[in-house]
């Protein structure tokens, strides 16, 4: 769906009209009970519904299995992956760094994800996740880019993609912190687009008697609404060649990091990706393989559990390596890719409605399909594409959910055993309990060092642990 804004506007008859021709008139059904207010809203909702897309849609509800399970795909073999020793790295980053230096790389965030298993209330970039500080995601997400054009000399433009829901809250966010010391000019908010839900039969899902259920349109969004709110005409101006993309949930991200800048251009790449090896064949990461002779990301939803656990002689799981949604794009190639589209996933998902007598139902069990697009959907059009794998104790501990795997805890400890790691590596002693566990919260504030060779330079003489640390 194109953006709702209060300029599209729609008369009733015209909303009429193409509501009938399309089988949706049923939206319309409540009008007489609306006020001025509401019916404006729903009828500019209509008008801003994409038919091209909602008849894809349709066409693909019409095939889709009665449990709403995924299709498995097959024919697929794992991709090749670039792995790259200490030893094999400083062509590359002198590469990268360059880039750097010349102000060519730019820097994408997507942050219009609902959150919806952290359930914090707020965009999730707002969370307070620094073991010491207690800064926020945005916090050390802006704080490397800071660190990045402090080291370099050069600007580092930062383009944050978020969603209607959230937009508002992430500016005022950045505002309120004087976005964290980085120039505003160089940081550029866009919303990403929305989808309507629909029920199996194909017709949209009504939130409310005068509002139609629309929840973003998934981080494959951004190609869309780079271009439709001109952030590609704004990298262009800049003169930025090399964008680095990821998500807002990851504190461990290597942001520009100038190796897989040196990678991906030394091999005249249109996209890559870093990868790392599963936790288990049941982590949810989506697997990098080739298909039809075009490298892609295969979700973990659409592989047989044979095809998870599938092993190789030497143990290693055949579909090993996990997309973290850690990507570099050249310019031209999201140029490219912003006219061409993406393909839309589906989602069989509790989804709020109202019933025929207009009252709010909140549905025990799946009742609707959420459709999104994914970013990574992209790789099979890039015409050359590197694949680097990274060690995930350094570079990757998101916080999805509120407890367990991948929650505020399990991120916080990864950072501080970073930090740890840093620490241990410029010869400082950390203490640890006889269970290994650090006796010692510790956090490095990335302005004061980004790297362990940072660390090095800075690091006082004589420097010992005897309480938490938090270098800043
Ligand atoms: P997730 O797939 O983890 O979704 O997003 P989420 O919305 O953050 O969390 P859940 O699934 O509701 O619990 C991965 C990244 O993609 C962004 C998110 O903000 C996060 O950085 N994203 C996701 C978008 O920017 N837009 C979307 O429509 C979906």
């Amino acid at each position: 769906m194109k953006q709702t804004s209060t300029e599209i506007k729609m008369t009733h008859a015209e909303a009429i009209g193409l509501l009938k021709q399309h089988d949706q008139s049923h939206v319309l059904q409540f009008l007489e009970r609306l006020d001025s207010a509401q019916r404006d809203g729903l009828l500019n909702q209509v008008a801003g519904l994409d038919w091209v897309t909602l008849a894809r849609i349709r066409a693909m509800l019409k095939h889709t299995p009665s449990d709403g399970a995924a299709v498995p795909v097959s024919g697929i073999e794992p991709a090749p992956v670039v792995s790259l020793s200490a030893d094999k790295q400083a062509e590359p980053r002198a590469t990268g760094e360059k880039a750097l230096g010349s102000g060519q790389v730019g820097v994408i965030l997507v942050a219009g994800g609902q959150g919806t298993r952290l359930g914090y209330d707020g965009p999730k970039g707002t969370y307070r996740l620094a073991p010491l500080s207690n800064v926020s995601l945005f916090e050390i997400h802006a704080r490397k880019i800071l660190a990045l054009e402090r080291r370099y000399g050069a600007p580092i433009p930062f383009y944050i993609m978020t969603s209607e829901g959230n937009d508002a809250a992430t500016r005022s966010f950045f505002d309120e912190n004087k976005f964290f010391g980085l120039s505003r000019e160089r940081v550029k908010f866009f919303v990403q687009g929305t989808l309507p839900a629909f029920w199996p039969d194909g017709r949209i899902v009504l939130e409310s008697p005068g509002k139609l259920f629309a929840a973003p349109d998934g981080h494959g969004g951004i190609l869309a609404a780079l271009d439709r709110r001109g952030m590609l005409a704004d990298m262009q101006a800049r003169g930025v060649k090399t964008l680095f993309y990821f998500q807002v949930d990851n504190p461990m991200v290597a942001i520009a990091d100038p190796v897989f800048i040196g990678v991906h251009l030394q091999h005249a790449s249109e996209m890559s990706l870093k990868v790392c090896a599963k936790r288990d064949p049941a982590e949810g990461l989506g697997v990098v393989v080739v298909r039809e002779g075009r490298q892609a990301v295969v979700e973990y939803t659409e592989l047989t559990d044979a095809q998870k656990s599938a092993r190789r002689a030497n143990g290693d799981l055949v579909f090993k390596f996990g997309s973290v949604a850690i990507h570099l794009f050249s310019l031209s190639f999201l140029q490219r890719e912003a006219a061409a589209g993406l393909p839309l996933h589906q989602a069989h998902k509790k989804v709020g409605f109202c019933d025929e007598a207009g009252t709010l139902v909140k549905p025990a069990k799946a009742n609707a399909y959420k459709f999104e697009k994914f970013i990574f959907d992209a790789l099979p059009d890039a015409r050359t594409a590197v694949i680097l794998e990274f060690a995930r104790e350094d570079e990757f501990a998101p916080v999805k959910n509120a407890e367990g795997d991948d929650s505020p805890e399990t991120s916080r400890l990864a950072l501080m055993e970073k930090f740890a790691r840093w620490m241990s590596s410029c010869g400082v002693l950390v203490p640890r309990d006889a269970a290994g566990r650090l006796v010692h919260r510790l956090e490095i504030d990335p302005v004061y060092a980004n790297s362990p060779e940072e660390l090095k330079k800075r690091l006082p003489p004589g420097f010992s642990i005897h309480a938490d640390v938090l270098l800043k």
